[in-house]
């Protein structure tokens, strides 16, 4: 398994850009998803492993699993200092005996937490949390792909607020970094990822997200991937701007990953939710695998939504179809709408794997956290304590640039750069007294650099310029109000910054 990891990591970095056509479609979800470098796995739980159509399902059909419930703090831990790992050794040995990845699920979450944890003195509950951390990931050292070290940690809503827990509460909000820095010691090879749900848009909670992860690669903070549920139903709907999420946050140097994917409803509706989920992941090269949250309707947590990719006599959906045919990149139905993601599909996975190696090792310093603080006001509530002292002079100065249009205007900041490469966030705002239900705005990409990836805005052309239209959630602007947008750039600097025209639509 370690092997598997390894060689996993590294085929998706080589590239993904083989997976369109190929003229032998694999015919099971893990080998077409490994046709990519990609994984295709399925929240397992140990009690069913005995069923003969579970079994033989799960090892025809996928190359991944995550335990459901039995790597969590009640299963492991519920008297404090005593372990067991029974039932998820069942699953472990299991999937390693099948070459399947492991993922790990969870180590810090507020549920499916023990009473004696939120009783503990502060100082206690750092020591305890220490200990579970490091006593699960060194019973299972070697074996686990990834890790969901900490799990859920953001409020729903508007707020982009931490979520009330134990550790929260006591411990502030200096403990998921604690978490992520005991599980790099604990296992330096497993990926260590952040996981939420309803992050899987653009909102306040993802953006929340969004800070944290930014400020952790700035400073340094270990974390390799952000895994997004994705449990999708009629009250948290998959958004138009799924895939652009996702590449803001592959753009900041992490993996993403889908993690417990299930989507509410039947046949074609349903199939095509899937698809667009499937083709946002394999147009996104840090996109390194999708779970769904189970194998069959009738073992769902979920289980009267049929949320899942077989029924429960083990038959294949016709979202289980469509999720075979995205991946081998003959989808045809879906769309994820808007003009972007034929732009970025096509660019990203082929550019970006330069970009984020380099983002990581050689930008964290100096200028991310400068010009975040500078660039991110409006958008940005709550951002982490850290990211704002210091740089901002040094690295605005000479990197932001803008200019008036016709009722509002456009500031250039670079919020990263690196040898070849940097990325870019322009501030929209209003400058008229009355609201705008649209704007665009242009400039001209200097010769041999492209953009790889551009998000929050619709990318297009005019002439010799380069333009960058509202998306539909970001368009209306009160006066004086702002929105940000995007882009990554390959092969070029961010000094002297583009003139940038904005004109209302
Ligand atoms: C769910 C399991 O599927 C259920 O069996 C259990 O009763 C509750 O937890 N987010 C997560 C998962 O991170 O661990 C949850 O799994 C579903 C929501």
């Amino acid at each position: 398994m370690a092997l598997g990891a390894v060689t996993a990591g590294a085929v998706a970095a080589a590239g993904l850009l083989t997976t369109a056509g190929t003229a032998h479609a694999a015919s099971t979800l893990g080998a077409s998803a490994a046709a990519s470098g990609r994984y295709f796995g399925t929240a397992v739980a140990a009690s069913h492993l005995g069923e003969a159509q579970y079994a033989s399902t799960l090892d025809t059909e996928f190359n991944a699993v995550t335990p459901e419930n039995e790597m969590k703090w009640d299963a492991t831990e519920s008297t404090q200092g005593v372990f067991t790992y029974s039932a998820a050794d069942q699953i472990v040995a299991h999937a390693q005996a099948q070459n399947m990845k492991i993922r790990g699920h969870t180590l810090v979450w507020y549920s499916q937490l023990p009473g004696w944890v939120s009783g503990l003195s502060a100082s206690a509950l750092q020591s305890a949390m220490d200990n579970h951390i490091t006593s699960l990931m060194t019973h299972y050292k070697g074996k686990i792909y990834a890790w969901d070290v900490v799990n859920e940690a953001f409020q729903d809503g508007g707020s982009g607020a931490r979520r009330s827990s134990p550790f929260q509460d006591k411990l502030g909000d200096g403990y998921i970094e604690h978490a992520f820095r005991t599980a790099r010691a604990a296992d330096p090879n497993a990926k260590l990822c952040y996981n939420d749900y309803n992050i899987d848009g653009i909102n306040a909670k993802s953006t929340a997200v969004y800070n944290m992860v930014k400020d952790f690669k700035a400073r340094g903070v270990p974390i390799d991937c952000v895994g997004f549920q994705g449990h999708f139903n009629s009250a948290s709907p998959m958004t138009s701007d799924y895939q652009a999420n996702l590449q803001r946050f592959a753009d900041l140097g992490v993996d993403v990953q889908i993690t417990e994917l299930d989507v509410a409803g039947s046949g074609t509706a349903q199939a095509d939710s899937y698809t667009k989920v499937v083709q946002a992941c394999m147009a996104i090269q840090r996109c390194t695998g999708i779970t769904v949250w189970g194998i069959t309707d009738k073992y769902s947590w979920r289980s009267s939504d049929t949320p899942l990719l077989f029924d429960g006599n083990y038959s294949k959906k016709p979202s289980y179809t469509a999720v075979l045919n995205a991946l081998n990149g003959t989808g045809t139905g879906a769309t994820n709408g808007g003009t972007s993601s034929g732009t970025s599909s096509g660019t990203s996975s082929g550019t970006s794997s330069g970009t984020s190696s380099g983002t990581s090792a050689g930008t964290s310093s100096g200028t991310t956290s400068g010009t975040s603080s500078g660039t991110s006001s409006g958008t940005t509530s709550g951002t982490t304590s850290g990211t704002t002292s210091g740089t901002t002079s040094g690295t605005t100065s000479g990197t932001t640039g803008g200019s008036g249009g016709s009722g509002c205007s456009a500031v250039f900041a670079s919020v990263n750069a690196w040898t070849g490469g940097y990325q870019a966030q322009v501030t929209v705002t209003n400058t008229s007294s009355s609201t705008i239900s649209g704007w665009k705005v242009a400039w001209t990409q200097p010769s041999g650099s492209t953009i790889a990836s551009l998000w929050n805005a619709v990318q297009g052309t005019s002439g010799s310029q380069t333009t960058a239209t509202n998306a539909p959630y970001n368009g209306q602007l009160a006066p004086n109000a702002s929105t940000t947008f995007g882009y990554v750039v390959n092969g070029g600097t961010p000094t002297p910054p583009p003139t940038l025209t904005c004109t209302t639509n």
